[in-house]
């Protein structure tokens, strides 16, 4: 008798394989790690992942260097305090787990991470996720998807294709959203840095029409265009040097199917991207969103979009 539902007859796919999530699994606010569960290069379920295996996707599958693959996910891995509390509260730090943050404070990332320059950025453990004694069979620290969704930590407001923490689920892609990041394209075939300036500016006045808890600061911006910097070195086409357009058809499939884009042709960089590129690429967008903020909605032409277009 055939027993509706059983997934013993589903075939395993294979890893590298996408396969859609199933309603029980986990996923996160970013469509990367996303897309890289939906292939199997990182735990399907969304549970129990480890920072070794981040950190293997992230340099085998999307090309990182190995210092940026670390200095991305470590801080992740790290435990997740209340912002306010987590300086001044004791109680607090002996609920997270004392001993835990101590042996943090003690190790030589922290220590790394204490001195980046990032204004506001006042509390290294404000980018951690993990609860205390989170960890699998093996004593390794893990994390679930959902916990990629804790506000004020890496997820910020203002995101390109998710609601804002106030408007409720800042987890799934809205699909109005995805069209509206669609349309940024000036010309339908490739995104560059001017048209995603453009359409940070754009979020940013949408949601600060739309939420009046908004909270958009330093740090938020800094992630916010971290990200886009992310996805223009890794998908980007290096045409003069830089990595500053992106196949449409790439970026449909990351933000609309979160599904890395091997069937469009696109193939891993040939040099690891590191730390001091992606800093690159980031300037150059906040210096293209800087100017478009002085334009009309609407209106197109810049010094960064011609420059960004050959
Ligand atoms: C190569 C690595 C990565 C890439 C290319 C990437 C890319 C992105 C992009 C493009 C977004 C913006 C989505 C949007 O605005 O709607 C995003 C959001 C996010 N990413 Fe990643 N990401 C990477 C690594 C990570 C890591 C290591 C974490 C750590 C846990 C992370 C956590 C998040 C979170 C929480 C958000 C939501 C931010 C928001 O509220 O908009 N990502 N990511």
């Amino acid at each position: 008798m055939e027993v509706p539902g059983n997934l013993s007859q589903t075939p395993v796919p294979q890893i590298g394989e996408w396969k859609h999530p199933e309603i029980t699994d986990l996923r996160s606010p970013c469509p990367v790690i996303n897309s890289l569960c939906n292939h199997g290069y990182l735990p399907r379920d969304g549970r129990n992942v480890t920072a070794d295996e981040v950190i293997k996707a992230f340099e085998e599958v999307l090309g990182l260097a190995p210092d940026l693959a670390n200095g991305l996910t470590k801080p992740a891995f790290m435990l997740h305090l209340d912002q306010e509390s987590a300086k001044t509260n004791s109680e607090n730090r002996e609920a997270a787990g004392e001993e835990e943050i101590k042996k943090e404070e003690q190790s030589w990332f922290h220590s790394f991470l204490s001195k980046l320059p990032v204004p506001t950025m006042d509390t290294q453990l404000s980018l951690g996720l993990r609860n205390a004694g989170q960890v699998n069979v093996k004593g390794e620290p893990v994390l679930n998807l959902d916990q990629l969704s804790r506000h004020g930590a890496v997820e910020h407001d203002v995101s390109l294709v998710r609601n804002d923490f106030a408007q409720g689920d800042n987890t799934s892609p809205q699909p109005h959203l995805v069209e509206e990041l669609l349309k940024a394209s000036s010309d339908g075939k490739i995104f560059t840095i001017a048209d995603f300036a453009r359409l940070r500016n754009q979020r940013l006045r949408e949601q600060k029409q739309d939420n009046p808890q908004l909270n958009f600061g330093l740090r938020e911006a800094i992630l916010a265009f971290g990200e886009v910097a992310l996805i223009m070195c890794i998908w980007g086409v290096s045409f003069s040097g830089g990595y500053d357009k992106a196949p449409y058809e790439y970026i449909k499939a990351i933000f609309k199917d979160e599904r890395i884009p091997f069937q469009e042709g696109w193939k891993r960089r040939t040099i690891p991207l590191t730390l001091a590129e992606l800093t690159l690429n980031s300037t150059y967008l906040q210096a293209a969103t800087f100017i478009d903020s002085f334009r009309q909605p609407g209106q197109h032409t810049t010094v960064a979009e011609n420059s960004t277009r050959d």
